[in-house]
């Protein structure tokens, strides 16, 4: 079996690299390596030195003792780096999913949240965002995975203190199997860090990185977090992937973790910021109809007056103004476009006069 196309791809890349205005992306426009090893408090000198054998193949334990410090009660043994947050996935799903299994999700949802598992033989049970944020939802649905992306992509919802709370004791009492995709947590609504549902020893397992969050998605660093044997499985499974991480983004990685409190607040004010902007303009940019400012991460979900293409809205609005945006269609739902609020904040503010100034796009 092959997955389907990656619907997002063919245009992110097509326009990612030449947008004057990128709201198609879901990371935070990226740094350049020199801002890179600032921000990680690495010298030349040190980099000079980093020897170029294979890193283990579970990750650097310094690496794996940073990450299981996000996480309260999770040891090292219980972390696994991989290529991104897409390899953790691709891993977790592999071992998690037994043959004709029902997987529940979040939609729209990123492509391989549920590409993968349909791949695998899954039937897919789609969750509407629009009840998907209240516990009481998730205690009607039997499914053998729970996938709960949160702050979630592409609409930005996440769970309110209570509803949460509750979710998490549903899973816990019922004991499910969860798979939490936690790739936007170091963008909460409020506050330097957001929550997590990763409890390994309740079989709530999750995935995460830094790298959109923090502009180096060009590191390629993820993981994937889960008990012993679950994770001795995926490790195996990677074996056959991509094996090890490069030693250089894992030290980079690891720099970055530990001095994240001198350069995280800047980036949080940032997108706050960004989202404050684009939530006070919304409704004068032509042919837009709801929105509802995110409550953690990088992204929102447009809605467009009925009847409007989001492909072609999104390419006109390319055309005329360079600003990139992707089309709801690209999530398999009409009439949305997804906004990204990573870009810097001159470029944001001119691309909305550009955009809000362009009466011609229908
Ligand atoms: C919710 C979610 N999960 C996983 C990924 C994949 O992340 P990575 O680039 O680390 O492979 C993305 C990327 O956009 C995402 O939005």
């Amino acid at each position: 079996m092959e997955p389907r196309e990656f619907f997002i791809e063919d245009r992110l890349e097509r326009f990612r690299l030449n947008a004057f205005c990128n709201l198609g992306e879901s990371g935070l426009a990226h740094f350049l390596l020199e801002e890179v090893m600032d921000m990680a408090q690495i010298s030349w000198k040190d980099l000079a030195k980093i020897p170029m054998n294979d890193s283990p193949n579970q990750g650097s334990l310094a690496l794996r003792e940073a990450v299981a410090a996000l996480y309260p009660g999770v040891r090292p043994e219980q972390v696994l780096i991989t290529t991104g947050t897409g390899e953790a996935l691709y891993l977790a799903f592999h071992v998690a999913l037994p043959p004709k299994a029902k997987a529940a999700l979040i939609w729209p949802a990123f492509q391989a949240l549920y590409e993968i598992p349909k791949m695998l033989g899954a039937e897919i049970i789609q969750v509407p965002h629009e009840r998907a944020f209240l516990a009481s939802t998730w205690k009607e649905i039997q499914a053998d995975l729970y996938i709960i992306n949160h702050p979630h992509n592409p609409t930005g919802k996440t769970f309110s203190e209570s509803e949460w709370n509750s979710l998490l004791t549903h899973f816990k009492e019922q004991k499910k199997k969860v798979l939490f995709d936690e790739h936007y947590r170091f963008l909460p609504g409020a506050g330097s860090l957001g929550r997590t549902g990763v409890d390994p020893i309740h079989s709530l397992y999750g995935t995460g990185s830094f790298t959109k969050c923090f502009g180096v998605t060009g590191l390629r660093v993820g993981w994937l977090v889960a008990e012993e044997s679950f994770l001795k499985r995926a490790r195996s499974f990677k074996d056959y992937l991509t094996h090890t991480v490069s030693p250089i983004s894992e030290r980079m990685a690891l720099g970055l973790l530990k001095s994240k409190e001198s350069f995280l607040p800047k980036i949080q004010t940032r997108v706050r910021e960004n989202i404050r902007m684009f939530d006070s303009v919304w409704k004068d940019l032509p042919h837009t109809k709801s929105f509802t400012a995110p409550a953690g991460g990088l992204v929102g979900w447009l809605e467009l007056e009925s009847g409007i293409s989001s492909e072609v809205y999104a390419d006109k609005l390319f055309e005329k103004t360079g600003v990139f945006v992707l089309p709801g269609i690209n999530f398999e739902e009409e009439g949305y476009l997804r906004i990204g609020f990573g870009e810097r904040e001159e470029r944001m503010k001119e691309g909305l006069l550009r955009w809000r100034a362009c009466t011609d796009l229908i």
